[in-house]
C-alpha cells in the first residue's frame, strides 16, 4: 500500500530514541522527510544522520526542550525552513513515580509544561504551516495511562488524560482548516528504556523482568516492537486514514481492561 508520504514533511518530537526514532523512521521508510527534535544534542544529531544514510531522505536535527515556549519556537521555526510541516507527532514524554502526598507543585508543573503545553503550542504553530499547504495530520502520543492509571505515576496518569482531552479539542477546531487530528494511547512498547530498567532491577536475567510485566498487564502477554506501534502511527498519519477524525486509538494488545 503506497501511504501517500512521499516528499511530505513529518515533525517527530522526542525523536531520537525508543518510540519517535521508531515513528520518524517509518515515516522516512515511506519517503517522508522528518524533522526529529530532543534536548540531547549528540543523540538527536545521529539519529537524523542514521535516518538520512538509511532512507535517503532530508532529516534534520533540532535540539531544544519542547517543554519551553523557546524550545517550541525553534521547532516551529526549522519547520518553517523545510518548506512547513504537513505531520506533527507529539511524542515527547516521560514517566513519573511519586505519590500525590508527596510531589511538590514544581513536578506538576514540568509534566503539564511537557506533556501538554508543548502540544499546545506545537500544535498552533505547525498549523499555520500546514493552512499553507491546505492541511495536514497530527498525533498526540498519550498512554493507556491515560484513560486507565498505573497507581505509581499519578502526574503522568493525569497529564496524559489532559494530552489526550487536548488532542479532542484540537481535533474538532482544525478539521474546520483540513488538519486531522487523532491521538494514540500505547500500552507496553519495548524501548531501549524499558530494557535498561529491566536490566538496572534484574542484571543478566532482566528479560524475565519484562516478561513478568507483559504477563501480568498485556492479555497477549508480551511488549510491542517499536516498529508495532510506529507503522499505526503513520498510517494514522497519512491519506490513506483520512476519514480518523479525533479518534483516540488503543494499541495496547488487551492490556486495556474496559469496553
Ligand atoms: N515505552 C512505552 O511503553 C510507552 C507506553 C505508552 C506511552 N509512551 C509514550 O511514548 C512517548 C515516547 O516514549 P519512549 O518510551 O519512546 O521514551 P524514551 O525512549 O525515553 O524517549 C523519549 C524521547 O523524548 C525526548 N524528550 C524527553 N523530554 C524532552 C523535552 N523536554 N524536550 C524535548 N525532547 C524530550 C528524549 O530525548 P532527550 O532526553 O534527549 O530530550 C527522547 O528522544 C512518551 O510520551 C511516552 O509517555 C511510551
Amino acid at each position: 500500500m503506497d501511504l501517500g508520504l512521499k516528499g511530505k514533511l513529518a515533525v517527530v518530537t522526542g525523536g531520537s530514541k525508543g518510540i519517535g526514532l521508531g515513528i520518524a523512521r517509518a515515516f522516512a521508510r515511506e519517503g517522508a522527510n522528518v524533522i526529529v527534535t530532543a534536548r540531547t544534542s549528540e543523540t538527536v544529531q545521529a539519529a537524523a544522520r542514521a535516518i538520512t544514510e538509511e532512507y535517503g531522505v532530508t532529516a534534520v536535527a533540532v535540539v531544544s526542550d519542547v517543554s519551553t515556549a523557546e524550545g517550541c519556537q525553534a521547532v516551529i521555526d526549522a519547520a518553517a525552513a523545510e518548506g512547513g510541516a504537513d505531520i506533527f507527532v507529539s511524542n515527547a514524554g516521560t514517566g513519573s513515580n511519586e505519590t500525590v502526598a508527596d510531589a511538590p507543585d514544581d513536578k506538576w508543573d514540568d509534566f503539564w509544561a511537557l506533556h501538554v503545553m508543548a502540544a499546545v503550542r506545537l500544535s498552533r504553530g505547525l498549523a499555520e504551516q500546514m493552512d499553507a499547504k491546505g492541511g495536514g495530520a497530527m498525533l498526540m502520543n498519550a498512554s493507556i495511562c491515560a484513560v486507565q492509571p498505573l497507581w505509581y505515576e499519578p502526574i503522568y496518569n493525569t497529564t496524559k488524560a489532559a494530552l489526550m482531552m487536548f488532542g479532542k479539542c484540537l481535533s474538532s477546531e482544525m478539521i474546520k482548516r483540513n488538519i486531522r487530528v487523532n491521538t494514540v494511547n500505547p500500552g507496553l512498547v519495548r524501548t531501549p528504556d524499558w530494557e535498561n530498567t529491566a536490566r538496572e532491577l534484574r542484571g543478566d536475567d532482566w528479560e524475565s523482568y519484562l516478561q513478568e510485566v507483559a504477563d501480568e498487564h498485556a492479555d497477549i502477554k508480551r511488549f510491542a516492537s517499536v516498529d508495532e506501534l510506529a507503522n499505526f502511527c503513520v498510517f494514522v498519519c497519512s491519506p490513506m486514514a483520512s476519514y480518523s477524525v479525533g479518534s483516540a486509538y488503543h494499541v495496547d494488545g488487551g492490556m486495556l481492561k474496559t469496553v
